[in-house]
């Protein structure tokens, strides 16, 4: 058996490069050429693979570790394989690391030896285009990936993708500062502007609180979340955090007689995650 490590090695670069010019998301899996590891080695039979979050409706190059994804292959034999059992692999190479998936659909180390190649689906009757669910799952490692298919047909000779198709997997990207606060509006706090207990009874245009340094809009309004969180952030700037915290417990102006009044207790969780809610924005 001809050793396949140096050939898949060398044309790594050439589908490095490849797949990094194919930045963000496109409509279609990856073409990938075929090669036979014989003499001759070119091949009519072609590959495609692609990462999709979607399940094919689109494809891109990287995932987040937290990410349901799924590596969608095809293969295209040559015509005169068409209906040809065949064994089917898939090897993912991290650095130089290889990994293949066995039949009980693990990836286990390859040393990169045709020989010691092990099948991840066998036996299977080829048609014009066999489709191939490389992965569908997370993959739980920050890694740049190189992924290649393959199939041996009634010959006996490897045909495999000439050039792997390149993905990267990161860790979920740290958020700035201002994501954090807008995520926590829209999670814990537009709630309470709107409907619980609905600071927007008054707080709005024309209402009790129309003079007061929040003034929301309703969620008819299509930019509510962003328009409410800069009234928070305005005020967090010119009063501070406790200021706005005491109002809401019933000081300050909500204790004047026709305001407010108390709104939580200080061990309500709408509260508490005002609280934390206005931590973030103090940092903006
Ligand atoms: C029943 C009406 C009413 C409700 C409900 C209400 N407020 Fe008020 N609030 C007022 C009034 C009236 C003022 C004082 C306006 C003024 O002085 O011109 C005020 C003032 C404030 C102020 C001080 C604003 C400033 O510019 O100094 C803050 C902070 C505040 N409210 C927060 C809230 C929050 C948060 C909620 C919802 C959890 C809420 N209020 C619900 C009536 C209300």
């Amino acid at each position: 058996m001809p050793r396949c490590l140096a050939r898949i090695l060398a044309v790594s670069l050439a589908g490095w490069l490849a797949a990094a010019s194919a930045l963000g998301q496109t409509s279609s899996a990856t073409s990938l050429p075929g090669a036979r590891v014989a003499n001759p080695s070119s091949t009519s039979a072609s590959f495609s693979l692609g990462l999709s979050k979607d399940n094919g409706a689109s494809f891109e190059s990287s995932a987040l570790t937290s990410d349901t994804i799924r590596l969608i292959g095809t293969i295209r034999p040559e015509s005169a394989q068409i209906n040809q059992k065949a064994d089917i692999y898939v090897v993912a190479a991290v650095g130089a690391s290889f990994f293949m998936r066995n039949l009980a659909g693990n990836f286990v180390p390859w040393d990169g030896q045709v020989g010691s190649l092990v099948p991840f689906r066998s036996q299977e009757t080829l048609t014009a285009a066999v489709p191939v669910d490389f992965l569908t799952g997370q993959i739980p490692v920050v890694a740049t990936l190189q992924l290649f298919m393959g199939y041996k047909a009634a010959d006996g000779v490897l045909t495999y993708t000439q050039t792997p198709l390149q993905i990267s997997v990161s860790d979920r990207p740290v958020k700035s500062a201002r994501e954090l606060a807008t995520d926590a509006y829209a999670a814990s706090i537009s709630s309470l502007v709107q409907s619980n207990p609905a600071c927007i009874a008054c707080h709005v245009s024309g209402g009790l609180a129309n003079g007061s340094g929040l003034r929301f809009v309703p969620t008819s309004n299509a930019n509510h979340l962003s328009l409410n969180f800069a009234q928070f952030e305005s005020l967090v700037r010119r009063r501070g955090r406790s200021y706005i915290l005491t109002t809401v417990l019933g000081g300050n102006e909500h204790a004047k007689p026709i305001a407010g009044g108390a709104q939580f207790r200080s061990t309500d969780l709408g509260y508490r995650n005002l609280d934390a809610f206005l931590q973030l924005v103090e940092k903006l």
